[in-house]
Protein backbone atom coordinates (compact mmCIF):
# COMPACT_ATOMS: atom_id res chain seq x y z
CA UNK A 1 0.00 0.00 0.00
CA UNK A 2 1.78 2.79 -1.44
CA UNK A 3 0.72 6.39 -2.45
CA UNK A 4 1.24 9.73 -3.52
CA UNK A 5 -0.70 11.41 -1.11
CA UNK A 6 -2.43 9.98 1.77
CA UNK A 7 -5.23 12.06 3.80
CA UNK A 8 -6.56 11.45 7.47
CA UNK A 9 -9.71 11.92 7.90
CA UNK A 10 -12.96 12.40 5.82
CA UNK A 11 -14.58 15.99 7.04
CA UNK A 12 -15.10 18.32 4.40
CA UNK A 13 -10.98 19.41 4.56
CA UNK A 14 -10.09 15.82 4.15
CA UNK A 15 -12.00 14.46 1.34
CA UNK A 16 -12.47 17.87 -0.28
CA UNK A 17 -8.45 17.56 -0.32
CA UNK A 18 -8.10 13.91 -1.36
CA UNK A 19 -10.60 14.73 -4.31
CA UNK A 20 -8.45 17.69 -5.38
CA UNK A 21 -5.27 15.33 -4.85
CA UNK A 22 -7.10 13.11 -7.53
CA UNK A 23 -7.96 15.00 -10.30
CA UNK A 24 -4.47 16.70 -10.14
CA UNK A 25 -3.39 13.07 -10.88
CA UNK A 26 -1.87 11.44 -7.54
CA UNK A 27 -2.43 8.07 -6.71
CA UNK A 28 -4.63 9.02 -3.09
CA UNK A 29 -6.11 7.22 -0.12
CA UNK A 30 -8.35 8.40 2.29
CA UNK A 31 -8.19 7.23 6.36
CA UNK A 32 -11.31 7.64 7.98
CA UNK A 33 -11.82 6.21 11.46
CA UNK A 34 -15.53 5.99 11.69
CA UNK A 35 -18.01 4.10 9.27
CA UNK A 36 -19.07 7.09 7.30
CA UNK A 37 -17.36 9.38 5.39
CA UNK A 38 -17.57 13.44 5.79
CA UNK A 39 -16.45 13.89 9.34
CA UNK A 40 -17.72 16.25 12.09
CA UNK A 41 -19.91 18.53 9.27
CA UNK A 42 -21.86 15.98 7.67
CA UNK A 43 -22.62 13.38 10.18
CA UNK A 44 -22.85 15.53 13.30
CA UNK A 45 -22.42 19.22 12.36
CA UNK A 46 -24.09 21.24 9.41
CA UNK A 47 -26.04 19.06 7.52
CA UNK A 48 -27.85 17.56 10.75
CA UNK A 49 -28.10 20.91 12.50
CA UNK A 50 -29.60 22.72 9.17
CA UNK A 51 -32.00 19.75 8.93
CA UNK A 52 -33.49 20.65 12.54
CA UNK A 53 -33.25 24.07 12.27
CA UNK A 54 -35.30 23.94 8.86
CA UNK A 55 -37.71 21.44 10.34
CA UNK A 56 -38.05 23.55 13.49
CA UNK A 57 -38.66 27.05 11.46
CA UNK A 58 -41.47 25.29 9.70
CA UNK A 59 -43.14 24.76 13.08
CA UNK A 60 -42.48 27.50 14.31
CA UNK A 61 -43.93 29.85 11.46
CA UNK A 62 -47.01 27.46 11.30
CA UNK A 63 -47.78 27.71 15.60
CA UNK A 64 -47.15 32.00 15.42
CA UNK A 65 -46.92 33.55 12.22
CA UNK A 66 -49.43 31.28 9.10
CA UNK A 67 -52.48 32.83 11.15
CA UNK A 68 -51.83 36.30 10.29
CA UNK A 69 -50.68 35.54 7.20
CA UNK A 70 -54.24 34.10 6.92
CA UNK A 71 -53.55 30.16 6.70
CA UNK A 72 -55.44 28.29 9.81
CA UNK A 73 -54.12 24.77 10.80
CA UNK A 74 -55.61 22.94 13.45
CA UNK A 75 -54.16 20.12 15.86
CA UNK A 76 -50.55 21.21 14.84
CA UNK A 77 -47.88 18.91 16.67
CA UNK A 78 -44.37 17.62 16.33
CA UNK A 79 -43.56 14.12 15.85
CA UNK A 80 -40.04 14.26 17.11
CA UNK A 81 -39.24 10.54 15.78
CA UNK A 82 -40.13 11.67 12.35
CA UNK A 83 -38.21 15.41 12.18
CA UNK A 84 -35.09 12.66 13.55
CA UNK A 85 -35.84 10.00 11.30
CA UNK A 86 -35.88 12.91 8.11
CA UNK A 87 -32.47 14.37 9.70
CA UNK A 88 -31.05 11.35 9.27
CA UNK A 89 -32.05 10.81 5.91
CA UNK A 90 -30.28 13.75 4.76
CA UNK A 91 -27.08 13.00 6.95
CA UNK A 92 -27.43 9.55 4.66
CA UNK A 93 -28.12 11.07 1.43
CA UNK A 94 -24.94 13.43 1.90
CA UNK A 95 -22.56 10.74 3.30
CA UNK A 96 -23.14 8.27 0.45
CA UNK A 97 -22.57 11.12 -1.76
CA UNK A 98 -19.26 11.18 -0.72
CA UNK A 99 -18.55 7.90 -0.79
CA UNK A 100 -20.16 8.03 -4.71
CA UNK A 101 -16.99 11.01 -5.37
CA UNK A 102 -14.31 8.92 -3.34
CA UNK A 103 -15.01 5.82 -6.01
CA UNK A 104 -16.01 8.30 -8.89
CA UNK A 105 -12.35 9.56 -8.50
CA UNK A 106 -10.12 6.28 -7.46
CA UNK A 107 -9.34 7.30 -3.84
CA UNK A 108 -8.42 4.33 -2.02
CA UNK A 109 -10.68 4.91 1.58
CA UNK A 110 -9.35 3.13 4.18
CA UNK A 111 -11.88 2.58 7.82
CA UNK A 112 -9.81 2.62 10.72
CA UNK A 113 -7.47 5.18 13.23
CA UNK A 114 -4.63 6.68 11.49
CA UNK A 115 -1.18 7.05 13.73
CA UNK A 116 2.03 7.77 12.57
CA UNK A 117 4.89 5.22 12.87
CA UNK A 118 7.24 7.51 10.92
CA UNK A 119 7.44 10.16 8.43
CA UNK A 120 6.38 7.93 5.67
CA UNK A 121 4.14 5.06 7.12
CA UNK A 122 0.84 5.43 9.29
CA UNK A 123 -0.25 2.48 10.73
CA UNK A 124 -4.53 1.59 10.48
CA UNK A 125 -5.84 0.80 13.61
CA UNK A 126 -2.31 -0.15 14.59
CA UNK A 127 -1.98 -3.01 12.36
CA UNK A 128 -2.25 -2.25 8.59
CA UNK A 129 0.72 -0.18 7.19
CA UNK A 130 0.42 2.37 4.71
CA UNK A 131 3.20 4.11 3.04
CA UNK A 132 2.95 7.39 1.08
CA UNK A 133 5.24 10.48 -0.04
CA UNK A 134 3.07 13.08 1.52
CA UNK A 135 0.48 13.26 4.19
CA UNK A 136 -2.86 15.72 4.65
CA UNK A 137 -3.66 15.66 8.48
CA UNK A 138 -7.31 16.68 8.55
CA UNK A 139 -8.47 15.17 11.82
CA UNK A 140 -10.90 17.90 12.58
CA UNK A 141 -11.83 18.73 16.25
CA UNK A 142 -14.23 17.32 19.28
CA UNK A 143 -16.23 19.43 22.02
CA UNK A 144 -14.37 20.89 24.69
CA UNK A 145 -16.50 18.95 27.98
CA UNK A 146 -14.20 19.92 31.32
CA UNK A 147 -14.28 17.30 33.64
CA UNK A 148 -16.06 19.59 36.13
CA UNK A 149 -19.10 19.38 34.03
CA UNK A 150 -19.25 15.71 34.51
CA UNK A 151 -20.46 15.07 30.32
CA UNK A 152 -22.63 11.76 30.21
CA UNK A 153 -24.13 12.02 26.94
CA UNK A 154 -27.17 11.15 28.49
CA UNK A 155 -28.79 13.93 30.49
CA UNK A 156 -25.03 16.46 30.12
CA UNK A 157 -24.79 16.22 26.43
CA UNK A 158 -22.74 18.34 23.33
CA UNK A 159 -24.26 18.75 19.85
CA UNK A 160 -23.73 15.16 19.07
CA UNK A 161 -26.25 13.80 21.48
CA UNK A 162 -28.55 16.78 21.05
CA UNK A 163 -28.59 15.95 17.02
CA UNK A 164 -30.85 12.66 18.60
CA UNK A 165 -32.97 13.68 21.10
CA UNK A 166 -36.30 12.04 19.69
CA UNK A 167 -38.68 13.19 22.65
CA UNK A 168 -39.64 16.95 22.66
CA UNK A 169 -37.71 17.95 26.37
CA UNK A 170 -39.83 20.45 28.92
CA UNK A 171 -36.82 22.30 29.84
CA UNK A 172 -33.02 22.46 28.47
CA UNK A 173 -29.99 24.78 30.07
CA UNK A 174 -27.17 25.30 27.29
CA UNK A 175 -23.63 26.18 28.62
CA UNK A 176 -22.06 28.80 26.06
CA UNK A 177 -24.20 31.55 24.18
CA UNK A 178 -22.17 30.49 21.14
CA UNK A 179 -22.70 29.37 17.46
CA UNK A 180 -24.00 25.51 18.62
CA UNK A 181 -25.28 26.91 21.66
CA UNK A 182 -28.11 29.75 19.72
CA UNK A 183 -28.49 26.88 16.75
CA UNK A 184 -29.48 24.22 18.77
CA UNK A 185 -31.31 26.34 21.32
CA UNK A 186 -33.00 27.99 18.24
CA UNK A 187 -34.17 24.49 17.21
CA UNK A 188 -35.70 23.05 20.19
CA UNK A 189 -36.85 26.97 21.70
CA UNK A 190 -39.09 26.67 18.91
CA UNK A 191 -40.53 23.48 19.35
CA UNK A 192 -41.82 24.01 22.34
CA UNK A 193 -38.78 23.58 25.15
CA UNK A 194 -38.34 25.99 27.70
CA UNK A 195 -34.55 27.06 26.57
CA UNK A 196 -31.75 29.19 29.27
CA UNK A 197 -28.71 29.84 28.73
CA UNK A 198 -25.64 30.55 30.85
CA UNK A 199 -22.84 32.41 29.25
CA UNK A 200 -19.45 33.37 30.82
CA UNK A 201 -19.51 36.79 28.77
CA UNK A 202 -21.49 39.99 28.84
CA UNK A 203 -22.96 39.33 25.58
CA UNK A 204 -23.94 36.36 22.66
CA UNK A 205 -21.91 35.77 19.80
CA UNK A 206 -19.02 36.65 20.95
CA UNK A 207 -16.21 37.91 18.26
CA UNK A 208 -19.09 38.60 15.46
CA UNK A 209 -20.21 42.59 15.01
CA UNK A 210 -22.07 43.49 18.61
CA UNK A 211 -25.35 45.42 17.02
CA UNK A 212 -25.82 42.28 14.96
CA UNK A 213 -25.45 40.17 18.05
CA UNK A 214 -27.84 42.39 19.90
CA UNK A 215 -30.66 42.22 17.24
CA UNK A 216 -30.30 38.58 17.50
CA UNK A 217 -30.30 38.61 21.07
CA UNK A 218 -33.35 40.62 21.37
CA UNK A 219 -35.20 38.13 19.22
CA UNK A 220 -34.07 35.31 20.68
CA UNK A 221 -35.50 36.61 24.18
CA UNK A 222 -38.76 37.69 22.09
CA UNK A 223 -39.01 34.12 21.63
CA UNK A 224 -39.11 32.90 24.85
CA UNK A 225 -34.77 32.32 25.27
CA UNK A 226 -33.71 33.32 28.93
CA UNK A 227 -30.03 34.67 29.13
CA UNK A 228 -27.61 34.99 32.07
CA UNK A 229 -24.69 36.39 30.74
CA UNK A 230 -21.32 37.22 32.57
CA UNK A 231 -22.43 34.03 34.44
CA UNK A 232 -20.00 31.30 35.04
CA UNK A 233 -21.17 27.47 35.62
CA UNK A 234 -19.82 26.22 39.15
CA UNK A 235 -21.33 22.54 39.22
CA UNK A 236 -23.22 20.17 36.48
CA UNK A 237 -24.93 17.29 37.70
CA UNK A 238 -26.32 14.59 35.30
CA UNK A 239 -28.79 12.01 36.70
CA UNK A 240 -31.09 8.97 34.62
CA UNK A 241 -33.76 11.64 33.83
CA UNK A 242 -32.57 15.27 35.08
CA UNK A 243 -29.31 17.48 34.63
CA UNK A 244 -28.66 20.11 37.23
CA UNK A 245 -26.81 23.22 36.53
CA UNK A 246 -25.15 25.86 39.04
CA UNK A 247 -24.05 29.17 38.09
CA UNK A 248 -23.18 32.18 39.62
CA UNK A 249 -22.36 35.80 38.46
CA UNK A 250 -18.72 36.09 37.35
CA UNK A 251 -18.25 39.31 39.43
CA UNK A 252 -19.67 37.62 41.95
CA UNK A 253 -23.00 37.07 44.11
CA UNK A 254 -25.52 34.88 44.89
CA UNK A 255 -25.30 31.19 42.90
CA UNK A 256 -28.40 29.47 41.12
CA UNK A 257 -29.45 26.59 40.50
CA UNK A 258 -31.50 25.19 37.73
CA UNK A 259 -33.04 21.77 36.66
CA UNK A 260 -33.83 20.18 33.12
CA UNK A 261 -34.01 17.56 31.07
CA UNK A 262 -30.85 18.21 29.39
CA UNK A 263 -27.84 20.25 29.95
CA UNK A 264 -26.15 21.01 26.57
CA UNK A 265 -21.95 22.01 26.67
CA UNK A 266 -21.62 24.19 23.91
CA UNK A 267 -18.49 26.23 24.60
CA UNK A 268 -15.81 25.85 21.96
CA UNK A 269 -14.19 23.04 20.12
CA UNK A 270 -10.85 21.43 20.04
CA UNK A 271 -8.68 19.87 17.56
CA UNK A 272 -8.24 16.25 17.31
CA UNK A 273 -5.54 14.49 17.80
CA UNK A 274 -5.70 11.95 20.42
CA UNK A 275 -3.26 9.07 19.35
CA UNK A 276 -2.39 10.75 16.11
CA UNK A 277 1.12 9.82 16.62
CA UNK A 278 2.58 13.19 16.34
CA UNK A 279 5.20 12.43 18.66
CA UNK A 280 6.94 10.06 16.11
CA UNK A 281 6.90 12.46 13.48
CA UNK A 282 8.25 15.71 15.42
CA UNK A 283 5.22 17.73 15.00
CA UNK A 284 4.38 20.43 17.43
CA UNK A 285 0.77 21.84 18.31
CA UNK A 286 0.10 25.18 20.40
CA UNK A 287 -0.23 24.83 23.99
CA UNK A 288 -4.40 24.36 23.04
CA UNK A 289 -3.58 21.57 21.13
CA UNK A 290 -4.03 23.49 17.70
CA UNK A 291 -1.16 21.66 14.83
CA UNK A 292 1.57 24.49 14.23
CA UNK A 293 1.67 25.16 10.59
CA UNK A 294 3.53 27.66 8.27
CA UNK A 295 1.65 29.99 5.48
CA UNK A 296 2.13 26.70 3.09
CA UNK A 297 0.05 24.51 6.55
CA UNK A 298 3.24 22.78 6.20
CA UNK A 299 3.77 21.37 9.46
CA UNK A 300 7.15 20.68 11.19
CA UNK A 301 7.43 17.53 9.26
CA UNK A 302 8.17 18.85 5.90
CA UNK A 303 6.15 16.28 3.75
CA UNK A 304 3.60 16.40 5.96
CA UNK A 305 0.56 19.31 5.81
CA UNK A 306 -2.72 19.78 8.40
CA UNK A 307 -5.72 22.13 7.32
CA UNK A 308 -9.33 22.28 9.00
CA UNK A 309 -10.22 22.79 12.78
CA UNK A 310 -6.94 21.09 13.63
CA UNK A 311 -5.02 24.11 13.02
CA UNK A 312 -5.74 27.75 14.11
CA UNK A 313 -8.48 30.04 12.38
CA UNK A 314 -12.12 29.76 12.03
CA UNK A 315 -13.76 26.26 12.48
CA UNK A 316 -15.60 26.31 9.25
CA UNK A 317 -16.43 23.65 6.94
CA UNK A 318 -15.76 26.16 3.89
CA UNK A 319 -12.37 27.59 5.76
CA UNK A 320 -11.32 23.55 5.59
CA UNK A 321 -12.72 22.70 2.20
CA UNK A 322 -10.77 26.24 0.67
CA UNK A 323 -7.46 24.53 2.65
CA UNK A 324 -8.29 21.30 1.10
CA UNK A 325 -7.39 22.40 -2.57
CA UNK A 326 -4.67 24.65 -1.19
CA UNK A 327 -2.62 22.04 -0.33
CA UNK A 328 -3.26 20.02 -3.21
CA UNK A 329 -2.63 22.41 -5.67
CA UNK A 330 0.60 23.23 -3.93
CA UNK A 331 1.89 19.66 -4.03
CA UNK A 332 1.04 19.72 -7.51
CA UNK A 333 3.67 23.05 -7.69
CA UNK A 334 0.78 25.78 -8.46
CA UNK A 335 0.73 28.92 -6.05
CA UNK A 336 -3.07 29.05 -4.56
CA UNK A 337 -4.63 31.55 -2.46
CA UNK A 338 -6.64 31.90 0.39
CA UNK A 339 -7.22 35.41 1.54
CA UNK A 340 -8.39 34.27 5.12
CA UNK A 341 -9.68 37.35 6.49
CA UNK A 342 -12.65 37.22 3.93
CA UNK A 343 -13.91 33.57 4.88
CA UNK A 344 -17.41 34.51 6.10
CA UNK A 345 -19.16 33.48 9.12
CA UNK A 346 -23.13 32.19 9.11
CA UNK A 347 -24.78 31.90 12.67
CA UNK A 348 -28.29 29.63 11.24
CA UNK A 349 -30.77 30.72 13.98
CA UNK A 350 -33.65 32.93 12.25
CA UNK A 351 -33.29 35.62 11.83
CA UNK A 352 -29.84 34.27 10.14
CA UNK A 353 -26.49 36.32 11.18
CA UNK A 354 -23.25 36.82 8.56
CA UNK A 355 -20.07 38.05 8.53
CA UNK A 356 -17.42 39.03 6.36
CA UNK A 357 -14.07 41.18 7.18
CA UNK A 358 -13.33 43.09 9.97
CA UNK A 359 -16.31 44.47 13.03
CA UNK A 360 -15.78 47.86 14.15
CA UNK A 361 -13.55 46.19 17.96
CA UNK A 362 -10.64 44.87 14.94
CA UNK A 363 -10.71 48.25 13.44
CA UNK A 364 -10.25 50.44 16.16
CA UNK A 365 -8.09 47.71 17.87
CA UNK A 366 -5.83 48.49 14.59
CA UNK A 367 -6.23 51.79 14.42
CA UNK A 368 -7.93 52.07 10.96
CA UNK A 369 -9.81 54.73 10.09
CA UNK A 370 -13.44 53.62 9.16
CA UNK A 371 -17.08 54.81 8.36
CA UNK A 372 -20.40 53.14 8.76
CA UNK A 373 -23.65 52.40 7.24
CA UNK A 374 -26.32 50.93 8.89
CA UNK A 375 -29.46 50.16 7.34
CA UNK A 376 -32.28 48.62 9.13
CA UNK A 377 -34.98 45.60 7.51
CA UNK A 378 -37.95 47.79 8.94
CA UNK A 379 -37.63 49.89 6.18
CA UNK A 380 -38.03 47.18 3.58
CA UNK A 381 -40.79 46.12 1.78
CA UNK A 382 -40.01 42.79 1.03
CA UNK A 383 -39.17 42.29 5.01
CA UNK A 384 -42.68 44.06 5.88
CA UNK A 385 -44.26 41.59 3.21
CA UNK A 386 -42.83 38.25 4.81
CA UNK A 387 -42.79 39.71 8.31
CA UNK A 388 -39.21 39.71 8.65
CA UNK A 389 -38.45 42.97 10.08
CA UNK A 390 -35.89 41.82 12.78
CA UNK A 391 -32.55 42.74 11.17
CA UNK A 392 -30.00 45.11 10.08
CA UNK A 393 -26.96 45.65 7.63
CA UNK A 394 -23.62 47.29 8.82
CA UNK A 395 -21.29 48.42 5.82
CA UNK A 396 -17.89 49.51 7.10
CA UNK A 397 -15.57 51.19 4.95
CA UNK A 398 -11.70 53.00 5.09
CA UNK A 399 -11.92 56.21 5.96
CA UNK A 400 -10.28 57.52 3.43
CA UNK A 401 -10.53 55.23 0.34
CA UNK A 402 -13.78 54.13 0.74
CA UNK A 403 -12.77 50.46 0.43
CA UNK A 404 -15.66 47.60 1.93
CA UNK A 405 -13.54 46.76 5.34
CA UNK A 406 -16.33 44.45 6.28
CA UNK A 407 -20.13 43.86 6.42
CA UNK A 408 -22.30 42.08 8.98
CA UNK A 409 -26.08 41.18 8.63
CA UNK A 410 -28.23 40.19 11.09
CA UNK A 411 -31.65 39.42 9.06
CA UNK A 412 -33.45 36.82 6.62
CA UNK A 413 -31.56 35.07 4.70
CA UNK A 414 -28.46 36.76 5.66
CA UNK A 415 -26.90 33.38 5.13
CA UNK A 416 -26.98 33.94 1.51
CA UNK A 417 -27.02 37.57 1.11
CA UNK A 418 -23.36 37.94 2.90
CA UNK A 419 -22.03 36.45 -0.61
CA UNK A 420 -22.52 39.71 -2.41
CA UNK A 421 -20.17 41.11 0.12
CA UNK A 422 -17.47 38.48 0.05
CA UNK A 423 -17.56 38.76 -3.93
CA UNK A 424 -17.34 42.50 -4.34
CA UNK A 425 -14.52 42.34 -1.38
CA UNK A 426 -12.33 39.84 -3.16
CA UNK A 427 -12.40 42.46 -5.70
CA UNK A 428 -11.55 45.11 -3.35
CA UNK A 429 -14.68 47.20 -4.24
CA UNK A 430 -15.30 50.05 -2.50
CA UNK A 431 -18.61 51.08 -0.38
CA UNK A 432 -19.63 53.84 -3.36
CA UNK A 433 -19.47 50.74 -5.77
CA UNK A 434 -21.94 48.83 -3.43
CA UNK A 435 -23.95 51.03 -3.35
CA UNK A 436 -24.15 51.69 -7.09
CA UNK A 437 -24.84 48.10 -8.02
CA UNK A 438 -28.63 47.89 -9.36
CA UNK A 439 -30.08 45.65 -6.60
CA UNK A 440 -33.41 43.53 -7.41
CA UNK A 441 -36.27 45.39 -5.87
CA UNK A 442 -38.28 43.61 -3.49
CA UNK A 443 -35.24 41.83 -2.11
CA UNK A 444 -33.43 41.68 1.29
CA UNK A 445 -30.28 42.65 -0.77
CA UNK A 446 -31.63 46.35 -1.37
CA UNK A 447 -30.56 47.03 2.64
CA UNK A 448 -26.78 46.45 1.70
CA UNK A 449 -27.13 48.60 -1.19
CA UNK A 450 -28.94 51.41 1.28
CA UNK A 451 -26.50 50.58 4.21
CA UNK A 452 -23.54 51.18 1.57
CA UNK A 453 -25.26 54.37 0.77
CA UNK A 454 -25.42 55.10 4.14
CA UNK A 455 -21.22 54.77 4.57
CA UNK A 456 -20.81 56.96 1.60
CA UNK A 457 -21.83 60.41 2.82
CA UNK A 458 -25.00 59.41 4.62
CA UNK A 459 -27.09 59.19 1.31
CA UNK A 460 -29.20 56.45 1.80
CA UNK A 461 -32.52 56.37 0.37
CA UNK A 462 -34.87 55.35 2.18
CA UNK A 463 -33.82 55.86 5.98
P1 LIG B 1 -14.01 17.16 10.65
O1 LIG B 1 -15.23 17.48 9.87
O2 LIG B 1 -14.08 17.20 12.12
O3 LIG B 1 -13.48 15.77 10.14
C1 LIG B 1 -12.41 15.11 10.73
C2 LIG B 1 -12.53 13.64 10.46
O4 LIG B 1 -11.30 13.02 10.81
C3 LIG B 1 -13.59 12.94 11.30
O5 LIG B 1 -14.44 12.19 10.47
C4 LIG B 1 -12.81 12.03 12.23
O6 LIG B 1 -13.47 10.82 12.53
C5 LIG B 1 -11.56 11.77 11.42
N1 LIG B 1 -10.40 11.41 12.22
C6 LIG B 1 -9.90 12.06 13.30
N2 LIG B 1 -8.77 11.47 13.73
C7 LIG B 1 -8.55 10.41 12.92
C8 LIG B 1 -7.54 9.44 12.86
N3 LIG B 1 -6.51 9.45 13.69
N4 LIG B 1 -7.63 8.48 11.90
C9 LIG B 1 -8.65 8.46 11.01
N5 LIG B 1 -9.63 9.39 11.03
C10 LIG B 1 -9.58 10.36 11.96
N6 LIG B 1 -19.33 24.81 9.93
C11 LIG B 1 -19.84 25.54 8.93
O7 LIG B 1 -19.08 26.07 8.11
N7 LIG B 1 -21.19 25.72 8.79
C12 LIG B 1 -22.07 25.18 9.66
O8 LIG B 1 -23.29 25.36 9.51
C13 LIG B 1 -21.57 24.42 10.73
N8 LIG B 1 -22.41 23.84 11.62
C14 LIG B 1 -21.91 23.07 12.63
C15 LIG B 1 -22.80 22.52 13.54
C16 LIG B 1 -22.32 21.73 14.57
C17 LIG B 1 -23.30 21.13 15.55
C18 LIG B 1 -20.92 21.48 14.68
C19 LIG B 1 -20.40 20.61 15.77
C20 LIG B 1 -20.03 22.04 13.79
C21 LIG B 1 -20.52 22.85 12.75
N9 LIG B 1 -19.66 23.46 11.84
C22 LIG B 1 -20.17 24.24 10.84
C23 LIG B 1 -18.20 23.29 11.91
C24 LIG B 1 -17.73 22.23 10.89
O9 LIG B 1 -18.42 21.03 11.13
C25 LIG B 1 -16.23 22.03 11.00
O10 LIG B 1 -15.57 23.27 10.88
C26 LIG B 1 -15.74 21.11 9.89
O11 LIG B 1 -16.37 19.85 9.95
C27 LIG B 1 -14.22 20.92 9.99
O12 LIG B 1 -13.80 20.08 8.97
P2 LIG B 1 -12.49 19.19 9.10
O13 LIG B 1 -12.37 18.49 7.81
O14 LIG B 1 -11.37 20.02 9.56
O15 LIG B 1 -12.77 18.16 10.28
P1 LIG C 1 -18.20 29.18 20.34
O1 LIG C 1 -16.77 29.49 20.48
O2 LIG C 1 -18.97 29.69 19.20
O3 LIG C 1 -18.98 29.69 21.65
C1 LIG C 1 -18.66 29.25 22.92
C2 LIG C 1 -19.26 30.20 23.93
O4 LIG C 1 -19.15 29.59 25.21
C3 LIG C 1 -18.54 31.54 24.02
O5 LIG C 1 -19.50 32.57 23.98
C4 LIG C 1 -17.82 31.49 25.34
O6 LIG C 1 -17.70 32.76 25.97
C5 LIG C 1 -18.73 30.58 26.15
N1 LIG C 1 -18.07 29.87 27.23
C6 LIG C 1 -16.85 29.30 27.22
N2 LIG C 1 -16.59 28.71 28.40
C7 LIG C 1 -17.70 28.91 29.17
C8 LIG C 1 -18.06 28.52 30.49
N3 LIG C 1 -17.25 27.79 31.24
N4 LIG C 1 -19.28 28.89 30.96
C9 LIG C 1 -20.12 29.62 30.18
N5 LIG C 1 -19.83 30.01 28.93
C10 LIG C 1 -18.64 29.64 28.43
O7 LIG C 1 -18.28 27.57 20.44
P2 LIG C 1 -19.42 26.55 20.06
O8 LIG C 1 -20.76 27.20 20.05
O9 LIG C 1 -19.19 25.37 20.91
O10 LIG C 1 -19.05 26.18 18.57
C11 LIG C 1 -17.76 25.62 18.24
C12 LIG C 1 -17.40 25.94 16.83
O11 LIG C 1 -18.19 25.20 15.92
C13 LIG C 1 -17.61 27.39 16.48
O12 LIG C 1 -16.44 28.13 16.76
C14 LIG C 1 -17.90 27.37 15.03
O13 LIG C 1 -16.72 27.63 14.32
C15 LIG C 1 -18.36 25.96 14.74
N6 LIG C 1 -19.77 25.99 14.38
C16 LIG C 1 -20.14 26.71 13.28
C17 LIG C 1 -21.45 26.82 12.93
C18 LIG C 1 -21.82 27.65 11.77
O14 LIG C 1 -20.95 28.00 10.99
N7 LIG C 1 -23.08 28.00 11.59
C19 LIG C 1 -22.51 26.13 13.68
C20 LIG C 1 -22.01 25.43 14.84
C21 LIG C 1 -20.69 25.35 15.13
Amino acid sequence: MSFDVAVIGSGPGGYVAAIRCAQLGFKTALIERYKTLGGTCLNVGCIPSKALLDSSEHFYNASHTFETHGIKLKNLEVDMPQMIKRKSEVVDQNVQGISFLMKKNKIEVFHGHGSFKDANTILIDGKNELKAKNFIIATGSKPITPAPFNYDKNRVITSTEALNIDKLPKKMVLIGAGVIGLELGSVFLRLGTEVEVVEFTDRILNGMDKDCARELKKVLKKQGMKFHLSHKVTSVKGSKTKATVEFEPVAGGDSQKIEADYCLIAIGRRAYTDNLGLENVGIQTTDRGKIIVDKHLRTSASNIYALGDVIDGAMLAHKAEEEGVFVAEQLAGQKPHIDHNLIPGVVYTWPEVSSVGKTEEQLKEAGTPYKKGKFSYKALGRARASMDTDGLVKVLAHKDTDEVLGVHITGARAADMIMEAVALMEFRATAEDMARICHPHPTYTEAIKEAALAATEDRAIHA
